[in-house]
């Protein structure tokens, strides 16, 4: 069985894209078989980014495809380790649907209330839905330099119950030009930028695998 893991937010532009593209790669160089099921038919921005991978033959491969519904995408997990779902913005019902079928739900976001209030409703939302807590993980993306707003902002997200990871990802060009690349978060030309990414995404794997334990 595949594992399914959806990276969703209401917002636009918060990294889910981003996101969706670290984990994969990451799982890939561990030797899984990843598509990245692009659910975001008016943008397509990862079908995009792997033109630029496979134009550079950059390894690891990683299957990329256009997905207007979920069961469609889900009718391929035979052939996968591992279904990563980047949803479209303002797509509520969709991610309710991708909720259901995920054994993780990943929420990136910002650390501003601008941010963090759509991301405190679409968990409620999930929740309301029957979806289990434990399920929905909380990354912080496009972090600034002040360590009071991001404390302020672990402080909200734990007060809603939810569950952060500690690592997040900084504001950093780098990670813009490595997807101008086609390149993942930690395939950046910056030790550091590539190191911040590999902490991000060795966080949610140890989270997957503690969920994965309890169910
Ligand atoms: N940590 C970061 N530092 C700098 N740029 C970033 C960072 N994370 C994402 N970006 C850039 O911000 C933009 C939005 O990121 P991304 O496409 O991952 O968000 P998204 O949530 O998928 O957006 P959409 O809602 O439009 O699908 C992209 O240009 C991306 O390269
Ligand atoms: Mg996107």
């Amino acid at each position: 069985m595949s594992l399914i893991i959806s990276v969703a937010s209401q917002k636009g532009g918060v990294g889910k894209s981003t996101i969706s593209r670290l984990i994969s790669r990451e799982f890939a160089v561990n030797d899984f078989q990843v598509l990245i099921a692009d659910m975001d038919i008016s943008q397509s921005t990862c079908v995009h980014w792997n033109k630029r991978r496979l134009r550079d033959q950059l390894e690891p491969v990683i299957d990329v495809q256009l997905f207007g519904s979920v069961d469609k995408a889900l009718k391929l997990a035979p052939n996968y380790d591992l279904i990563v779902f980047d949803g479209a913005p303002h797509a509520t019902k969709q991610t309710i649907d991708l909720a259901k079928h995920s054994d993780i739900i990943i929420m990136p976001t910002g650390v501003a209330l601008d941010d963090l209030e759509p991301a405190k409703d679409l968990a409620k939302e999930l929740l309301g839905k029957g979806i289990p807590k434990e399920k929905i993980v909380v990354v912080f993306n496009h972090v600034g330099s002040s360590q009071a707003e991001l404390e302020e902002a672990t402080e909200y997200i734990k007060d809603k119950g939810l569950y952060v990871i500690g690592p997040y990802l900084p504001e950093k060009t780098s990670y813009r030009r490595a997807s101008d690349d086609g390149k993942a978060a930690t395939e950046t030309t910056h030790t550091s930028t590539n190191q911040k990414a590999d902490e991000v995404a060795q966080a949610i794997m140890n989270r997957i695998e503690t969920i994965m334990q309890n169910v």
